[in-house]
Parts: C-alpha cells; sequence; structure tokens
C-alpha cells in the first residue's frame, strides 16, 4: 500500500514536471514571425466595389448574398470557406453622407447568423447585432439614412456564439462613407489605384488546405494565424502608381493585434481612424490596431522602389507568462508596395483635413463604468434579455472602460463615434484623438470615453458593447444597452429569444 502510494506520487510529480517542461517550451517557441521568407508573388486582391442601385425614391439599394465556397489562397490548393457575394470576404460598400441606403441580406449559409455594421450610426433594429438573426434561406433588408462624416466603416456577422467561426470562415467586408468635407481635403481617392482597403486577418491552415478553427491549446485569447491574408490574398504585393498612397488599414482578424508600419521606418501619416478624418495628419512610425480597428494613413512612394508593410512585435502590456500567447512575440510582412518607374500625383500630404468638434467632457449628464476581465464585463457573462445599461437620447455620458486583466481587450461601442479623454489619467495620444467605436484597453489600464448617443431610441430593442476579440465576445464579454426618450419606460429586462447565453 505504502510503495502503491510512493510510486502514484512519484508518478504524478514526474508528470507534472514534464507538463511545465512541455508549457515552458511551448512559451519559449510561441514566437510567431514570417519575415524575410514572403515572396509577395501574388496581386493584392482589391475587393469589388458595390455603390449599389438607386429605386425610385432615391434609396441606395445593395444585395449581399452571404454563401459557402471555396477558395484558393495557394496555388492548387482549396480551402472551404465563407463569403458574400463571393467565396472569401465582399463587396466594398460605398455610401454618401445624406443618403438613404437599403441592404438586402440573403443568407445561403447552412447556419443562421446576423450582418452587422461595425461603426454606422442607425436604429437598433438595422443593427445587425445579435437580436437581428437571419436564418438560412431568409432574407433581412435594414435601411437608415446615413448621417455621419466620411470613414471606414465594416460589416461582419454577429450571432451570439458564433461570431468568431463566421468572421474565420470569411464573412466580412469594408464600407466606405463619402462626404463633400472629406472629398475636399485632396487625400488620394481612386479606390484599389491610390485609395487602397487592406483588410487585415492572420489564419491557420491544416494540411489538407482547410482553416484550422480550433483555438490555440493555451491561448488565452483564441486563434492566433501563422499566416497574414490582405484582402484574402496571401503573400501580396500592390503596385503603387502615385508619389502618395492612401491605405484604409482594418484589422479584421478574431484575436490579433497588429502593429503596421514600414520595413524601413519611413513615416506614415496617419489621417483618419474608426469615426473618419483627423483635422491634420499626424506622423507616425508604427500605429497599433486591435480587432476592430481602423485607420487611414498615407505613405509617401519613390519611383521604381520596393517597400514592405510589416507588423512589427507589438507592445501589448501583457504579463511575461501571457505575452507569447496573446502574439506580443510576433512579427509579420504582410505587403510589398512596389512602385512604377513613373509616379504621378503630389508628394506631400495636405495640412489641413477636415473640422473636428473638440469634446466637451462638461457635456456629460453621468458616468458608468465597464471593468474588463475574463471572459466578463462588470463580473457578468451577456444575457440576450439583460439589459445592462439604459442612456437617454441626445445625452452624453462618460464611459469609463478598466481593464483589470492581464492581457488586452479590445472595447467597441455600437451605433456611436466616442472621444477618448483619458488614458490612465493623462490625455489620448495622436491615434486616439481622432473618432473612434473601437480601443485596445491595455491591461491594468482606464480608459475615459465621451460617447453620445443621437437620433434614435427604441427602449425595445438594445444596441452592444463588447469586446472585440471574437473568441471573448463569444463566452459573453458583451452586454446591451437600449437608448430611450425622456417619456419611454426604461427596461431591465427584454424579450429575447434564446435569452439565456450566459457562460456559453
Ligand atoms: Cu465589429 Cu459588435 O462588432
Ligand atoms: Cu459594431
Ligand atoms: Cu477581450
Amino acid at each position: 500500500m505504502q510503495g502503491k502510494l510512493r510510486k502514484a506520487v512519484a508518478g504524478l510529480v514526474v508528470a507534472s514536471i514534464a507538463c511545465a517542461g512541455g508549457l515552458a517550451y511551448m512559451h519559449a517557441n510561441a514566437a510567431e514571425s514570417n519575415v524575410g521568407e514572403l515572396g509577395f508573388a501574388n496581386e493584392l486582391r482589391i475587393p469589388p466595389l458595390a455603390e449599389g442601385v438607386l429605386d425610385a425614391d432615391g434609396t441606395r439599394v445593395f444585395e449581399l448574398d452571404l454563401q459557402e465556397g471555396s477558395t484558393e489562397f495557394r496555388d492548387g490548393v482549396e480551402t472551404p470557406t465563407w463569403g458574400v457575394n463571393g467565396s472569401y470576404l465582399g463587396p466594398t460598400l460605398r455610401v454618401r453622407r445624406g443618403e438613404r441606403v437599403r441592404i438586402e441580406v440573403r443568407n445561403g449559409l447552412p447556419e443562421a447568423t446576423t450582418l452587422h455594421w461595425h461603426g454606422m450610426h442607425l436604429p437598433a433594429a438595422a443593427d445587425g447585432g445579435p437580436h437581428q438573426t437571419i436564418e438560412p434561406g431568409a432574407v433581412w433588408s435594414p435601411g437608415w439614412k446615413v448621417g455621419q462624416p466620411a470613414a471606414t466603416l465594416w460589416y461582419h456577422p454577429h450571432m451570439m456564439g458564433s461570431t468568431a467561426a463566421h468572421v474565420y470562415r470569411g464573412v466580412a467586408g469594408m464600407f466606405i462613407v463619402d462626404d463633400d468635407e472629406a472629398d475636399a481635403a485632396g487625400l488620394p481617392g481612386r479606390y484599389g489605384v491610390d485609395d487602397v482597403p487592406l483588410i487585415v486577418q492572420d489564419r491557420r491552415f491544416n494540411g489538407d488546405g482547410s482553416f484550422d478553427e480550433s483555438a490555440g491549446m493555451i491561448s488565452p485569447t483564441g486563434i492566433l494565424g501563422d499566416e497574414i491574408l490582405v484582402n484574402g490574398t496571401r503573400d501580396p504585393h500592390f503596385d503603387v502608381t502615385t508619389r502618395l498612397v492612401r491605405l484604409r488599414l482594418l484589422n479584421a482578424a478574431n484575436a490579433r493585434i497588429f502593429n503596421l508600419g514600414l520595413a524601413d521606418r519611413r513615416p506614415l501619416w496617419l489621417v483618419g481612424t474608426d469615426g473618419g478624418l483627423l483635422p491634420e495628419p499626424v506622423e507616425r512610425e508604427t500605429l497599433q490596431l486591435s480587432p476592430g480597428e481602423r485607420a487611414e494613413v498615407l505613405v509617401r512612394m519613390a519611383p521604381g522602389e520596393r517597400v514592405v508593410l510589416r507588423s512589427f512585435e507589438p507592445d501589448l502590456g501583457a504579463d511575461f507568462f501571457n505575452e507569447p500567447f496573446v502574439g506580443g512575440k510576433d512579427e509579420f510582412d504582410v505587403l510589398e508596395l512596389r512602385a512604377a518607374d513613373e509616379l504621378s500625383g503630389p508628394s506631400e500630404p495636405p495640412s489641413r483635413l477636415v473640422e473636428m468638434p473638440e469634446p466637451d467632457p462638461g457635456e456629460a449628464v453621468g458616468a458608468r463604468e465597464f471593468v474588463l476581465n475574463g471572459t466578463t464585463i462588470n463580473a457578468q457573462a451577456m444575457d440576450m434579455g439583460r439589459i445592462d445599461a439604459v442612456v437617454e437620447r441626445d445625452a452624453s455620458e462618460v464611459w469609463v472602460v478598466r481593464n483589470d486583466a492581464s492581457i488586452p481587450h479590445s472595447f467597441h461601442v455600437h451605433d456611436v463615434r466616442f472621444h477618448v479623454l483619458a488614458v490612465d489619467g493623462e490625455g489620448p495620444p495622436p491615434e486616439l484623438s481622432g473618432l473612434k467605436d473601437t480601443v485596445n484597453v491595455r491591461p491594468k489600464t482606464e480608459m475615459r470615453l465621451l460617447v453620445r448617443f443621437e437620433d434614435y431610441a427604441d427602449p425595445g430593442l438594445p444596441y452592444m458593447f463588447h469586446c472585440h476579440v471574437l473568441q471573448h465576445e463569444d463566452r459573453g464579454m458583451m452586454g446591451q444597452f437600449v437608448v430611450v426618450d425622456g417619456s419611454d419606460e426604461r427596461p431591465g429586462r427584454i424579450e429575447a429569444e434564446h435569452a439565456d447565453h450566459a457562460g456559453r
């Protein structure tokens, strides 16, 4: 008996030493890099531009078909994928401020899903969040009036519990809003020529060519890919024909934070953030984007040269143990820019862009706190029937978002564009001084956001706020707010199908 017990204990000790060794091995080897390995052999795919058709009353109407297909990312290898009007990703939608739009979304996928217009200011019923489910074979036709400044937005599914899988398989696209003020700013604006959408994603492939959807074994953040796709193109290059090129950068990855810059560290001129253009260009060497965030930048090229857009090791602020498992040691070449021997257009960015009102914290009627930790917000998991916040229409609030965890979270609010007032008590850096709808909240950091809820009230239908790390969102790191009009009731719960998703 004694001997047996001792043997069992010894076995346990050996097993746990082996396990700790394995963990240390994985820790040391968790860094991913493709730097120097790419040939940039493939021409960057530019998503087709969808401008819709005008119907009799002047509404711009788009048709989007969500479909299954297969995509050849690598010669001769087919990957089963999902897409919109195609096998992977979708067209770039383009609308102008002041227009009415309607989008007919047909779900040709084998599962229920939704389609959300990330960054768009619209009625909750048109938002495409988890309450606007589209069953297989069904059509959903939201409409709204575009009432916000020119910006780079995007669309993607938002199905409770399966957003990560649906986006990973390929359902996403860019959504550009134009307006007269941005047109007059003098920025490069020829789509796919000197105004280039870059949908940046990481993916991991199985040996048979299919996407590996299994989350990293001990990843605290979900799957991190070891290959980069830009607009669904592996190993891409883009042929530049102008001295200045405008890149619309979208981090459409499920979990990865990219730290984008040019390999030779030449400046990027940041001209726009999530919600619109900045008052003037700001020079940066690199720009960190967490999942869901966008940035518009200008890059200057010289005739005949080649320069690589790279994602440098990001500065995540995670603890020593977690850093490699959230991608903190990873570096990737993303895209090679290849300049023609003769380039056209100006070589200096415009000095002034658009007017942007200064945020006035004094207008806030109150403050609310959102504490991020684990996969919860304020220690609660998402419940489709619970209303977490009731806000007044046309009021501003300060949202204090605090990350108590030791890994980063990406906080996104539907319907609104907000100003970052402070990060740990300090004024925001230039890249956070424009209009935002998604921000990376670093570990042990508090951000104060000034959020204004304009135009649309609906006491019965909520908007979402959530972590944009999609595995976290699926696991419940999400909450709901309704916007009410003075006289409306203030619901604590609403009727919801599949009301209880807590703990998924
Ligand atoms: Cu881009 Cu609620 O999502
Ligand atoms: Cu959104
Ligand atoms: Cu998160």
